[in-house]
């Protein structure tokens, strides 16, 4: 039996919602991204690495995800990836081929149990790294609710090659494609939605200059600073003006896979959860918010008659 192909990391998200693009202010004065390229109805921003989108802002009539973007090294493995999983009867949105959208490389996509669209590129545009302090620099994590926690943290691995990393009681698991400790976390939840989406700003230094100016415009974190156990990344949750969550973080543990076992992190011990004990437990407020909306997904947009845009 040849080795499983594992997904090889993750790129960003585009999200999408009524009057999404006009929330851009909000990213280049206060969050920290700039915008990378505009066109009708979506805009692309970056961080200070070379990756051309860490968030997307797409118009739509629902508040969701319109794609999950991940990365593979090869136009090769890429191929094996799409081998891999249309040979498992997975729905797959197309064949590997070349994207005509800014962003451009090679590549497919396909739909999660959850009626999520995740797309998978080689070859994209590469951007000039930027030296700006207390940026973000790229997407650490995507965390998604599900109202089938083992069934999807069973897809992930036997689908796309994740690993379980850790486990936080039975409410939650963060999942790796590479050393980072999770690219994608699932939350127990009753239905599919976006819980939040973390940038990465590179060191702690940077990590608190950031929440510093978030609060000089206003915006002080719904949730933190404080330092998680499962992953040790510090981390501060803001509201965005869309009502989506996003965290920035730092620090996200780094994986030895000849070493790494998983471990169920208990959620009644308060050192173990906010290692500092600076953030204390969430405020129903942002257990609500983390809940997030009801997003139907791929086939409701498909209704939509969005379908032959898929590749924009
Ligand atoms: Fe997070």
């Amino acid at each position: 039996m040849t080795e499983m192909v594992r997904v090889g990391a993750l790129r960003g998200i585009v999200m999408r919602g009524p009057g999404l693009p006009e929330t851009l202010p909000f990213y280049e004065d206060m969050w920290g991204l700039s915008l990378a390229h505009k066109e009708e109805g979506v805009a692309y921003l970056r961080g200070t690495g070379p990756e051309p989108c860490l968030y997307g802002l797409k118009e739509g009539e629902v508040f969701g995800i319109e794609y999950i973007h991940f990365a593979m090294d090869s136009r090769a493995d890429m191929d094996a990836l799409y081998e891999q999983v249309s040979g498992m009867g997975e729905t797959v949105l197309g064949a590997p081929a070349e994207f005509d959208d800014w962003i451009g490389g090679y590549g497919f996509e396909m739909l999660d149990p959850d009626m999520r669209r995740l797309r998978f590129r080689c070859e994209a545009r590469e951007l000039d790294d930027r030296e700006e302090w207390a940026m973000p620099r790229k997407v650490s994590h995507v965390v998604l609710n599900t109202p089938d926690l083992e069934g999807r943290e069973a897809w992930w691995e036997r689908v796309l090659g994740f690993r379980a990393s850790d486990y936080s009681a039975d409410q939650m698991v963060f999942l790796r494609c590479n050393s980072n400790h999770h690219s994608i976390a699932l939350v127990r939840a009753h239905y599919p939605s976006v819980n939040h989406v973390a940038f990465e700003v590179p060191t702690i230094n940077e990590f608190m200059r950031a929440i510093g100016r978030m609060k000089q415009k206003g915006h002080v974190p719904s949730w933190g600073p404080g330092r998680h156990g499962p992953g040790d990344n510090p981390f501060a949750y803001f509201v965005s003006p869309s009502g989506f969550v996003i965290e920035f973080t730092t620090e996200l543990q780094q994986i030895d896979e000849t070493t790494h076992e998983a471990q169920v992190w208990p959620r009644d011990v308060p050192e173990k959860m906010d290692q500092w004990m600076t953030a204390g437990p969430p405020t129903p407020a942002q257990r609500a918010v983390m809940q997030g909306r009801p997003d139907a997904g791929w086939p409701e947009l498909a209704q939509q008659a969005t379908v032959g845009k898929a590749f924009q």
